[in-house]
């Protein structure tokens, strides 16, 4: 078992700075998800910490020993690539034990007797066999992989990374080539896998729904640099700046450009015929921020429709008026495109709204959950 802890880790292509001086402090035993859009420095990362790409500067410690000259073999770890291959003309049984076979200790003797084998054939049948057992794969082990679907693939993909019996687990979207419906099958295996493994792991993704659910602990990059980490909870209420607020939540939260006024005592958003005013709380945070230029913003999951009864006593101070473009049903919700003037909104509704194409409506908006930023930093205020 390891910790892993990136120092100001940074990786320069020349034309492009990949990986921007990361700090991470990935714990023992943890399941840390790295995600952020195509292009943002993920694999890049991974490999840094694999060793199969060369760090520009800063530290890779892997249990507080600095492993940025250690050859990869020599790091303890096992990674799960992006896009794994398994070899075709091999059995479940042969693709899951072909690293340990390979790993050999040389001895002082001329080739082919130079080498001895790290790992006696009992061992080797004991860890595939384990892994086997944990993924489901027992039954299969004498397959090929042409005769295998490909959920049971990437579980062989897997075991080939478990029998090496690592400190560390680098997985590099290892669920990206299954159907949406495999994928989420996989997802709880491998929760379940983590827990009775207790293997530090860090995860790669793209998909927000998949960094939420897996991970102890999210860090969301973007062009390279940490926005934020945290767990996924923290980072959906408290979301740092309006990346992460973007970023995190499904569907995204909503952004309205606002100007802070202050009126009888409160502080009020507005933007054109939108108005709604802050909770004492957040005046007090706002309150710098008075007549400048802010971005308010509002999860579809916290606007709701005045006449249905809601969380939301329905008030001045919570309320707008909207013109509803497009109504889309998904069973226990409904999703509805608003207009306001210029901007538009989504919200998710309770099944039960009147709502209407072409009508407007009256809806509430719980402003304990919203979020207000700095234009001009894009950093959260409150
Ligand atoms: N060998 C390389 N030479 C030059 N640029 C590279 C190289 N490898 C990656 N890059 C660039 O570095 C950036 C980060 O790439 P990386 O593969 O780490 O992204 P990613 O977050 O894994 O994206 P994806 O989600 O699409 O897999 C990209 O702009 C990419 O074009
Ligand atoms: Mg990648």
């Amino acid at each position: 078992m390891a910790s892993v802890t990136l120092k100001d880790l940074t990786k320069d292509f020349k034309e492009i700075i990949a990986v921007n001086k990361v700090n991470l402090e990935i714990r023992d035993k943890e399941f840390l998800v790295l995600v952020g859009p195509s292009g943002c420095g993920k694999t890049t990362a991974l490999r840094m910490i694999a060793g199969l790409e060369e760090v520009t500067s800063g530290e890779i410690l892997i249990e507080d020993r600095l492993v940025n000259d250690v050859s990869p073999k020599d790091r303890d770890i096992a990674m799960v690539f992006q896009n794994y291959a398994l070899y075709p003309h091999m059995s479940v049984y042969d693709n899951m034990s072909f690293g340990l076979r390979l790993k050999r200790t040389p001895r002082k003797a001329p080739w082919p007797f130079n080498s001895q084998r790290t790992f006696s054939k009992k061992e080797i049948s004991r860890r595939v066999n384990e892994a086997a057992k944990l993924l489901g794969l027992e039954n299969l082990l004498q397959r090929k992989p042409k005769a295998l679907s490909g959920g049971q693939r990437q579980r062989v993909a897997l075991g080939r990374a478990i029998v090496r019996e690592p400190k560390v687990f680098l997985m590099d979207e290892p669920l990206s080539n299954l159907d949406a419906k495999l994928r989420v099958q996989t997802r709880a295996e491998l929760i379940k896998l983590h827990r009775r493994l207790g293997i530090t792991t860090i995860y790669v993704t793209h998909d927000q729904t998949e960094a939420m659910t897996m991970g102890d602990r999210i860090a969301v990059l973007s062009t390279g640099v940490v926005q934020q980490c945290d767990t996924p909870l923290n980072l959906y209420n408290h979301p740092a700046n309006i990346f992460v607020a973007g970023f995190i939540g499904s569907p995204a939260m909503n952004f309205i450009p606002v100007q802070l006024k202050q009126e009888d005592g409160k502080i009020w958003v507005n933007a054109s015929s939108f108005r709604v005013a802050l909770n004492s709380a957040q005046t007090e945070m706002a309150k710098p921020y008075l007549d400048k230029s802010c971005v308010f913003g509002v999860r579809p999951e916290d606007i709701y429709d005045c006449n249905l009864p809601g969380l939301v006593t329905p008030t001045d101070e919570n309320t707008f008026n909207a013109l509803v473009d497009v109504v889309e049903p998904l069973g226990n919700d409904v999703e509805l495109y608003l207009n306001m003037d210029s901007i538009q909104l989504i919200a998710m509704i309770d099944s039960r709204t009147a709502a209407k194409m072409g009508e407007e409506m009256r809806l509430s908006i719980d402003m304990d959950k919203t979020h207000l930023f700095d234009k001009e930093s894009e950093r959260a205020i409150y």
